[in-house]
């Protein structure tokens, strides 16, 4: 697995970079294409920062690395902008030069992020072009009516959540659109088997309940994969509904809305908000889809069906896949729509969204069949020059056995339960804890505590993951105190919440801050690291990254509290310590609410 350790501060990064290729140019003269290979320091006591590149001049130049990054140095000496950031380079092994930040130069730093509200992180919206910051679409959750939302979607759909809201802090104009399965053939099947067994479920609202849509739902594939006289009625009915017919419009409208109501509290629970977008929506634009690929010579009839043969994307025989568009008997299918999608987003408002980029969040199982959609779309030109489409495929979620996660009795795990397990295993945990430390609060306290306890936990263990994984679920793992776990951040911040019930005032500001215990030069060191966190989740859209960090600010902190006294130290000293306290809670804050993962004051 690739890490790409964090470093300090986007901007001291860059004007160190920059001070290399100009010292080695004035030390020798082929220097200036030195690419100085800046990383973060291995170990905290070769300093903050190792040069590699000095080793790669040393072939043309015809000497020893070490003689050369000794003349860089020399170079490097005489730059003041340097000499403001750095203490003086120290040469290690064959040739490596080590960096240590100088403390006025990460004093300077940690002043300006305390008085920044973004805590560093720049805003596209101040500084950049029109193009980069034109909209981002986000497809993700996406669930099927009629069928229960499962893990997967749940996985979508806090993963989602979470790229969108990065997105949107550093200034993008996103769009989350919820990509509802409410279409295709499943809605003949179901309709056809609702005349036979509830046709008032066709006709009135509420006679069924999203539970029964599902039972019915099998029922009707069963029916489906079994009787050929069926299967004629379901196509029908598909082509009834496709074809605009008001009494198969209503009843289909009946079957989404009891759906949606579902699907809505569990965004409710989750704190997340999307646009309903469904499939449906895109069925006025199918049929151009096809026009289209037939006018750009990309449309084979084969066996009957309308398809596009794809390039260099073979099946096991090795010959091109077709990817079909229009089946034998007319009907459209889940690429068709996407198709009609990707097409609809790209273009220009007010005819589609003026997209730039377009992230799919779904399961890795999904993989192929994007990679053929997005090969049609950039064939059929609808994506414009800088336009951008990316899949964000994640793994499974298992069980604590490795297999696939199913309750008891072997069924998919309704999410709604899911959820259920997860806060009243909290609150089971939290009245333990009560009595434990002897403590006395209120019912309301107890639920609002255990609620997000148990929401927040299930939304980190699965950010927390690298998403291309597959994660096994543990509800005791994620509700632990210990370890990389929602409740272990939430603790952290409970603790500064608590400096500030017992009087210290997180809000002074001093004039001259002053800092001289290493446990306090670390937490600067840590906290100065937040953009670029920040970029790089942007950059690879791996929430993990952001909770790796968030993990290691905890746990950076919680050691400076225990061995650095606060409130008993004496001035400039305290103040100092708390504002380091007050940005300590603010990044973890701004963090969490950027995973989606609410916060508590107390718990
Ligand atoms: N409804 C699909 C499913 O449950 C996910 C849709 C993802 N988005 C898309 N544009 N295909 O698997």
């Amino acid at each position: 697995m690739l890490i790409i350790a964090n470093s300090l501060s986007i901007h001291i990064k860059n004007a160190l970079e920059q001070a290399f290729p100009e010292a080695a140019s004035k030390a020798h003269e082929s220097g200036s294409t030195l690419d100085p290979q800046l990383v973060p320091a291995s170990k905290p006591e070769f300093g903050d920062f190792q040069v590699n590149g000095a080793l790669q001049l040393a072939k043309p130049l015809k000497t020893s690395p070490r003689s050369i990054a000794l003349a860089i140095i020399e170079q490097l000496q005489k730059n003041k902008e340097f000499l403001s950031l750095c203490k003086s380079p120290e040469i290690a092994g064959p040739g490596f030069i080590n960096l240590t930040l100088k403390e006025e130069c990460l004093q300077a730093e940690i002043s300006k992020q305390l008085e920044d509200e973004r805590l560093g992180v720049q805003s596209l919206k101040s500084s950049s072009t029109h193009k980069e910051r034109s909209t981002v679409v986000i497809d993700f959750s996406s669930p099927n009516i009629a069928k229960e939302m499962h893990v997967g979607h749940l996985r979508s759909t806090i993963i989602g959540d979470s790229i969108a809201r990065v997105l949107e802090f550093r200034g993008h104009k996103v769009l989350r659109l919820n990509h509802v399965g409410d279409w295709g053939t499943q809605f003949g099947m179901l309709i056809a088997h609702l005349k036979t067994v509830a046709p008032e479920a066709l006709i009135t609202a509420d006679a069924v309940e999203l539970g029964d849509l599902v039972k019915f739902y099998r029922q009707a594939k069963q029916r489906f994969d079994e009787d050929i006289i069926f299967q004629q009625t379901s196509r029908e009915e598909v082509i009834k509904l496709q074809n605009g017919n008001s009494k198969s419009l209503k009843a289909w409208k009946l079957i989404c809305d009891q759906s949606r109501k579902e699907f809505e509290q569990i965004y409710n629970r989750l704190d997340i908000h999307l646009e309903e977008r469904g499939e449906s929506f895109y069925n006025p634009y199918l049929k151009k889809v096809i026009d289209d690929l037939k006018d750009s010579n990309l449309l084979i009839v084969d066996d009957g069906a309308k398809c596009v043969f794809l390039e260099d994307i073979t099946g096991k025989d090795g010959e091109a896949l077709p990817m079909i568009v229009q089946k034998q008997d007319g009907g459209f299918n889940y690429a068709t729509t996407d198709l009609a999608a990707i097409r609809y987003r790209f273009s220009a408002i007010p005819n589609g969204d003026g997209a730039g980029r377009v992230i799919y969040v779904t399961d890795a199982g999904q993989a192929n069949h994007f990679a053929g959609v997005f090969q049609i779309a950039k064939r059929a030109k609808w994506i414009p020059n800088e336009g951008c489409l990316e899949h964000v495929p994640f793994g499974l979620v298992q069980g604590e056995n490795g297999k696939k996660l199913k309750t008891r009795s072997g069924e998919t795990v309704r999410l709604r339960d899911l959820l259920d397990e997860a806060v009243d295993r909290a609150e089971t945990d939290l009245r333990l804890r009560l009595k434990q430390e002897g403590r006395i609060e209120s019912e309301a306290f107890i639920k609002h505590v255990a609620n997000t306890v148990g929401i927040a936990a299930v939304k980190y263990a699965d950010l927390s993951q690298n998403r291309i994984t597959n994660y096994q679920f543990s509800f005791n793992k994620m509700l632990a105190l210990q370890g990389n776990t929602a409740p272990y951040l939430l603790y952290a911040l409970v603790r500064i919440a608590g400096i500030a019930r017992k009087g210290g005032n997180l809000q002074t500001t001093i004039a001259s801050l002053k800092f001289n215990e290493p446990q306090e030069w670390s937490l600067i060191r840590e906290l100065l690291k937040f953009d670029k966190v920040i970029d790089e989740v942007e950059e690879e859209l791996l929430p993990n990254r952001l909770c790796t960090y968030l993990f290691e600010l905890s746990q950076i902190f919680n050691r400076f509290y225990d061995q650095v006294p606060v409130l008993k130290a004496v001035e400039p000293s305290r103040s100092s310590r708390l504002a380091l306290c007050r940005l300590t809670a603010d990044t973890l804050k701004l963090g969490m609410n950027l995973l989606g993962i609410p916060t508590l004051e107390r718990m």
